[in-house]
């Protein structure tokens, strides 16, 4: 059998493109050679190469985060250049990709998510309307950005305006959350029409961690990770089915992971990833191998579900 002719973007130009390149390196080093004829791209000089190109690819890995990788841009262009890629499409990206955006659906969904304003750059904000409405800490994050980054967990007034500031750096809107104390939980699912979830994943970040930062996740040791996560049966079933809805409110395709936060019985949705942590210790190929799809398997499951997605979505155009 001819071998797939496989892109594989990594890099980009994000602020998590040091983890791109990271997770591109695994991924390259984990997929079957004799299967896929690999080619490896950086969006942020091999765009022009991609293009010229495309007519030689079978399918995409877009193993990017963050803006201009995981925010509908780069799949507008692979649609463009009509090759398959894994994932969410245009829509369910962009969504997806910001936080506001995402947290309305999930109201319109009946999704519990915890309670936020929004604030985009040129607004006053009121300091201490935020604080009568969400009560302090409240956690400070730019609508879209990844992996922690331009985010705080602010205790007293006095260190609003700087969180604030902080998060704008990163995006001209920012979400004000309430601060959810208790058990930090994510599930990831799979599938197109058929979705599986996996098993559910505790994250207990290490005591030099106020929460689930950056170096929490991707220093090696920092952070314990526990799946399947200790919780009783019933939360599980839950919290598998939130990430099943939440991937579909958000419009999404193929896989996603669902981040929360379980207090006492009661569980919130924080957000949803479209291109969750792609090396091999990552959350979600971490439980996708106690599902039983090893991380090369988990590969091989990625590309033929967006082959598969591609093929349906031109059947369905043509008639
Ligand atoms: N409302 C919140 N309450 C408590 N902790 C939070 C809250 N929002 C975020 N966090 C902490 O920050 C981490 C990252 O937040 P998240 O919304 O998942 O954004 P991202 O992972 O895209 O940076 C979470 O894993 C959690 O540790
Ligand atoms: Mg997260």
């Amino acid at each position: 059998m001819a071998k797939t002719r496989l892109a594989l973007l990594s890099g980009g130009i994000s602020s998590e493109r040091e983890v791109s390149l990271n997770s591109g390196k695994q991924v390259f080093d984990a997929l079957d050679k004799g299967k896929y004829e690999i080619t490896r791209y950086d969006p942020k000089t091999d765009l022009t190469k991609l293009v010229n190109e495309a007519g030689n690819i079978d399918a995409a890995l877009i193993i990017l985060h963050g803006p201009f990788g995981e925010d509908g841009t780069v799949q507008g262009l692979l649609d463009l250049l009509d090759i398959p890629y894994q994932g969410a499409g245009v829509l369910g990206s962009s969504v997806a990709m910001n936080k506001l955006t995402s947290k309305r659906l999930y109201q319109g969904a009946d999704i519990p998510t915890p309670a936020f304003l929004s604030f985009s750059k040129n607004q006053t904000i009121d300091l201490n309307q935020c604080i009568d409405l969400l009560f302090l800490p409240i956690v400070v994050k730019p609508a879209c950005a990844g992996s922690s980054v331009g985010m705080t967990i602010v205790k007293e007034k006095q260190d609003l305006n700087a969180a604030i500031d902080t998060a704008f750096e990163h995006d001209d809107t920012l979400i004000m959350e309430q601060y959810i104390k208790g058990i930090e939980l994510t599930c990831g699912v799979l599938g197109n029409e058929d979705l599986e979830a996996m098993p559910v994943i505790e994250i207990i970040p290490g005591k030099n961690h106020e929460f689930f930062d950056y170096k929490a996740k991707y220093v090696a040791g920092e952070t314990e990770e526990i799946c399947p996560a200790r919780i009783d049966d019933k939360i599980t079933q839950r919290v598998q089915q939130l990430a099943v809805k939440a991937h579909e409110t958000l419009f999404l395709k193929g896989y996603s992971r669902t981040d929360m936060i379980l207090r006492d019985d009661e569980l919130f949705v924080l957000e949803t990833n479209t291109i969750p942590g792609m090396t091999a210790t990552s959350l979600y190929p971490q439980s996708a191998q106690v599902a039983g799809y090893s991380f090369s398997a988990l590969l091989d499951k990625l590309i033929l579900l967006s082959i598969e997605e591609h093929e349906n979505t031109r059947l369905r155009r043509s008639k």
